[in-house]
């Protein structure tokens, strides 16, 4: 584990939510969950050190991007310090509550796939709601949310449908990656 990690575990650890970065089984598991056959655009929130990121980074094509955004400036320091060399990968200092604005600054509208960190099954429900209906906010009907959890709660939520799932042993604690889509908007039956 990265002394940087331990230290914003320590320093805040409701945030941070797991007291090591993923392994490199869950980190490999996860990236491939996305496609890169054509170029896409992929957003990662909560990225903390970068292992997923440097995982994703190992198999995008050129004509790809890759939006990192974090909610602490320490893991973002490092973040743009890492990948400072590397012109398709943007780093924002921004809380996931504010997707999709920061995602149009970017000039980016219903990404390829937004890959999350954010322990969304520990975190205080009020929050996770408001985290998770901006992420759907931001998808659009192509988009995929990959997400690894502690448990499966977020497979039946409201917003989203699950397409599929693997568990991995190898990480500490064990997660399960989930590949989601958004839910289509009910019709509304026409009143005669
Ligand atoms: C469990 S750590 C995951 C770190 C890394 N992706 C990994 O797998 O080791 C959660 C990360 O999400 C970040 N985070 C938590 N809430 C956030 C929010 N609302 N917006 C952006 N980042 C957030 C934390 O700062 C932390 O870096």
């Amino acid at each position: 584990m990265s002394l940087l990690f331990f230290k914003r575990v320590l320093a805040n650890p409701v945030q941070v939510g797991y007291i090591v970065p993923s392994s490199r089984f869950l980190t490999t598991r996860t990236a491939r969950f996305i496609d890169f056959s054509r170029d896409r655009v992929v957003v990662e929130l909560g990225p903390g050190e970068g292992c997923h990121t440097r995982s994703i980074v190992r198999r995008m094509n050129p004509g790809s991007r890759l939006i990192l955004i974090e909610l602490d400036e320490h893991f973002c320091k490092h973040l743009e310090r890492q990948f400072a060399h590397d012109s398709r990968i943007s780093v924002v200092n921004a809380n996931a509550l504010h997707l999709a604005e920061t995602l149009l600054s970017l000039g980016v509208s219903e990404p390829d796939y937004i890959v999350s960190g954010i322990p969304f099954t520990i975190m205080e429900k009020e929050l996770r709601e408001k985290l998770l209906a901006n992420i759907a906010g931001a998808m659009g009907s192509e988009s995929r949310f990959i997400t690894y959890q502690a448990s499966l709660q977020i497979s039946n939520h409201q917003h989203f449908s699950l397409v599929r799932r693997e568990h991995c042993l190898l990480n500490v604690p064990p997660l399960h990656v989930m590949e989601l889509r958004k839910t289509r908007p009910t019709p509304v039956a026409s009143v005669a």
